[in-house]
């Protein structure tokens, strides 16, 4: 029998396979986030009666839900009849990391298109001009990774009526916040905290209804599930955990999936971490760095300079070779030559 023949005539287990997908937003009302989002939508409340509105900072591990939450705030805004009245920005501050990336962004958002040629200066002219038509909400999630907040320092300044959500994982990065920053937004907190086990339970039985032809799942395999969850705080885990276990029991042809499976799925990641997300630049240097196997970081960095038309600094590469570094993705090794120590970035995984 060929490789693939056996799967073939079989059907799939899967209904819908993207409703495990970590980036999958479910349809309608988040489960037990109903006060949060309230929360979120009274910080918003003010803008609907053209006054300024509350500014807040959201934070909390990852994976429980924070731009869940957020995406579905936004949805719903966009939905309500305020069209016109209240433009919302959602921006990753992580992969738009450099003040001309978060302005073409917002140009993009704004369905602004005659960005070429201008300045940042000029556009960012433009965008706080148009923003100031209307009353605005940005989101900027993964505010604890960008790399600069001057454009929000910006944004806080002169835009008239405004929501900033800042997202990040740790409470104490609020009293990290730049003083300038931080006495013009005044933001409220809000935690997200970890959901319990029963509430996990809860949000994977959607989606398994979502995923599944039937009702897949034995309850004992689900409750591992939920209990590793529940330890890994993280509900990517769980999403990852069910996905992983329906493909090992298709194809050993089960039509249900059973603890067996999960121990399975188990063993593939003894030592959860959460997927990687790289930057742009990040994303460059290791794609550079799997074809140049052995190079130094300076060798590395005059191939990452000559790909790229607008100048990288080394400081800013070198940072980046740490966060690769710090990400298990390479390892450096030191060398020593003529002409002094040097570096070699030796691959680890892929990405
Ligand atoms: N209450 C919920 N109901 C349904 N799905 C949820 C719920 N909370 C989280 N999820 C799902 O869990 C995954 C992780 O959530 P999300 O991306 O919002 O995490 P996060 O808190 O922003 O994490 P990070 O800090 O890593 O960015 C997503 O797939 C999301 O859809
Ligand atoms: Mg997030």
């Amino acid at each position: 029998m060929s490789l693939f023949g056996k799967y073939q005539d079989s059907e799939s287990i899967f209904k819908n396979e993207i409703a495990l997908d970590p980036n999958f937003t479910p349809r309608g009302k988040i489960e037990f986030r109903e006060n949060e989002n309230q929360y979120i939508a009274d910080c918003i409340k003010p803008l609907l009666q053209r006054r300024n509105g509350k500014n807040l900072v959201i934070f909390g591990p990852p994976g429980i839900g924070k731009t869940l939450a957020c995406i579905k705030v936004k949805e719903e805004l966009e939905e309500a009849e305020t069209i016109g009245e209240i433009s919302v920005f959602y921006i990753n501050l992580w992969k738009k990391n450099t003040q001309h990336k978060i302005i073409l962004e917002l140009c993009d958002q704004l369905d602004y298109k005659f960005t070429q040629n201008k300045s940042s200066e000029e556009l960012l002219q433009i965008v706080k001009q148009k923003i100031n038509q209307n009353s605005a909400v940005f989101i900027f999630d993964e505010a604890d990774k960008a790399e600069s907040l001057e454009l929000l320092y910006q944004l806080a300044e002169d835009v008239y009526r405004k929501t900033m959500i800042l997202i990040a994982n740790d409470r104490s990065w609020i009293y990290k916040l730049e003083p300038r920053l931080k006495s013009r937004l005044m933001p409220d907190s809000l935690e997200f905290k970890p959901y319990k086990k029963e509430e996990i339970i809860s949000i994977l039985k959607s989606r398994i209804q979502l995923a599944f032809n039937q009702r897949m799942v034995q309850q004992q395999a689900l409750e591992s599930i939920a209990s590793k969850t529940e330890d890994a705080v993280d509900l990517r885990l769980g999403l990852f955990l069910l996905r992983e276990s329906a493909f090992i029991a298709e194809s050993s042809s089960s039509k249900q999936i059973t603890q067996e499976h999960v121990e399975k799925a188990l063993s593939k990641v003894s030592d959860f971490k959460r997927p990687i997300e790289l930057d742009q630049d990040e994303e460059e240097i290791m794609k550079i760095v799997n074809k140049n196997p052995n190079k130094t970081t300076t060798e590395i960095f005059t191939i990452y300079q000559s790909n790229n038309q607008e100048n990288k600094s080394q400081r800013t590469f070198l940072r980046k070779i740490n966060n690769l570094e710090k990400a298990n993705l390479i390892k450096l090794e030191e060398v020593q030559g003529i002409q002094g120590r040097s570096y070699k970035v030796k691959k680890l995984s892929e990405f």
